[in-house]
């Protein structure tokens, strides 16, 4: 499959669908305090994307059994809401959500902090976030692709944090994941051109250690094998002839 270039109507689509994830992650944001369990923060969502009349596009993709991921600390990713899983004070989370609103799919992530946190956690977690932004600098019509993931992985070196290089980004519509994949690490090809319509998820996943991964027994929670924290940051975003347009953040 090649990558997809939407139409003015899915743009439309896809436009809502992650209008309405923004809405839910704002949401599901207040609710971050010590006490709560990540199955508390799931069924928020469940209940949000049921009210949208979306589907959650995280339940049942190849057998995953929550509507969103929770990753708390170490876990990078992929964590399974749990209602044993509480919040305390100093943890980091982060939450991976998406829908499908009328066929077309959205996915953002966001790390939030549980109260005070260790200092160099907290700039962790905002390094992640600003080095998104970075690397959309470069996601223009007429770019290549490897050059939004070499200005991420530039930014991110700069720290020396650890780059997750076992999970990417991907193109996104009207499946969760479409071609292409987008690495947050350097890459010496440019990859394919960028083009007006492309609907992308760039997701960096940084940890305060090294990079390296590896899964739980659940075989769905990636963690990192030094068990240092780490953070993850994702919106979908539009290409255009412009600045692109960051579909899953809205006022
Ligand atoms: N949001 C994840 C991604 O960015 C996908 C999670 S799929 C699930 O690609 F099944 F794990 F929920
Ligand atoms: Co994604």
């Amino acid at each position: 499959m090649a990558i997809t270039i939407k139409s003015a109507r899915e743009i439309e689509l896809m436009r809502e669908s992650n209008r309405l994830l923004c809405e839910m992650h704002n949401e599901l944001a207040k609710m971050i305090k010590p006490g709560i369990s990540t199955m508390d923060i799931d069924r928020a969502a469940a209940a949000f994307i049921k009210d949208c009349g979306c589907v959650s596009n995280f339940l049942d993709y190849e057998g995953y059994p929550g509507n969103i991921c929770c990753s708390i600390n170490e876990e990078v990713v992929h964590g399974i809401p749990r209602e044993d899983r509480i919040l305390k004070e100093g943890d980091i989370i982060s939450i991976d959500a998406g829908m499908i609103y009328k066929g077309y799919n959205s996915d953002a992530a966001r790390t939030h902090c549980v109260g005070e946190v260790a200092p160099e956690v907290k700039q962790l977690v905002d390094e992640t976030r600003n080095s998104f932004f970075e690397g959309i600098k470069f996601a223009t019509a007429g770019n290549h692709l490897y050059d939004i993931s070499n200005a991420i992985a530039d930014y991110i070196e700069k720290f020396g944090y650890g780059i997750i290089r076992d999970l990417v980004g991907h193109g996104i519509g009207t499946e969760l994941h479409e071609e292409p994949q987008i690495p947050n690490f350097h890459m010496k090809r440019k990859g394919p051109k960028l083009e007006a319509g492309m609907t992308l998820a760039v997701e960096p996943m940084i940890a305060l250690g090294r990079g390296d991964v590896e899964w739980l027994g659940d075989d769905w929670t990636v963690v990192t094998e030094d068990r240092s924290p780490a953070a993850h940051y994702e919106n979908t975003i539009l290409i255009t002839d412009g600045a692109p347009e960051i579909l899953s953040l809205v006022d």
